[in-house]
């Protein structure tokens, strides 16, 4: 069978996070290879697609970014549903984005649809804007983050740079293959 007549698999991925933390910088990283200083906050939630193969199978990520501000989240929360994996996305430099991942996790598995078996939700958490002051301004250590995602399960962490592109393909690779373990 060629590549164009091969099955491919579609996984669903939610961005979530505090506003400003780099969520949508991060998806344009990885499917435009583009990054912006500019800061235009997300409204509601919009979706893009990156073909990849992952082992013998052709996948299509569908990668929804959401909108961090509050007075947007209401929008956001009906896209949720049928998600295969949810990445939480923090700024290393802004302590309450952090501190505000328990609430995020807790929002998304109220409204998403596997209800039956909330603890085995995958998740991802992202660390971004390591590159901030050459590190120097960063409040939140490797060692908390891991910390956190240790005492909630099987959290996978990783610390990236959307303006440098750093562990941006590693972190959506990753979001792919713990999709399609879920799918
Ligand atoms: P909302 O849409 O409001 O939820 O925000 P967001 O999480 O999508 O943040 P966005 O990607 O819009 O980035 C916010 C600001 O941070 C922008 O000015 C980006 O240029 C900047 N930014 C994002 N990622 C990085 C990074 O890795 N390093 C640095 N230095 N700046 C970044
Ligand atoms: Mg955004």
């Amino acid at each position: 069978m060629d590549g164009s007549t091969r099955k491919r698999t579609l996984l669903k991925v939610i961005l979530l996070g505090d506003s400003g933390v780099g969520k949508t910088s991060m998806m344009n990283q990885y499917v435009n290879k583009k990054f912006s200083p500019h800061y235009k906050s997300t409204i509601g939630a919009d979706f893009v697609t990156k073909e990849l193969q992952i082992d013998d199978k052709q996948v299509t990520l569908q990668i929804w970014d959401t909108a961090g501000q509050e007075r947007f989240q209401s929008l956001g929360a009906a896209f949720y549903r049928g998600a295969e994996c949810c990445v939480l996305v923090y700024d290393v430099n802004v302590l309450r984005s952090f501190e505000t991942l328990n609430t995020w996790r807790e929002e998304f598995l109220k409204q998403q649809a596997h209800p039956a078996e909330p603890d085995n939700f995958p998740f991802i958490l992202l660390g971004n804007k390591i590159d901030l002051d050459g590190g120097n301004s960063r409040v939140v250590s490797e060692w908390q983050a891991k910390e956190w995602c240790d005492s909630r399960g099987n959290i996978a962490y990783l610390e990236t740079s959307a303006k440098e592109g750093y562990n941006v393909d590693e972190a959506f690779l990753c979001v792919a293959r713990t999709a399609l373990a879920n799918e």
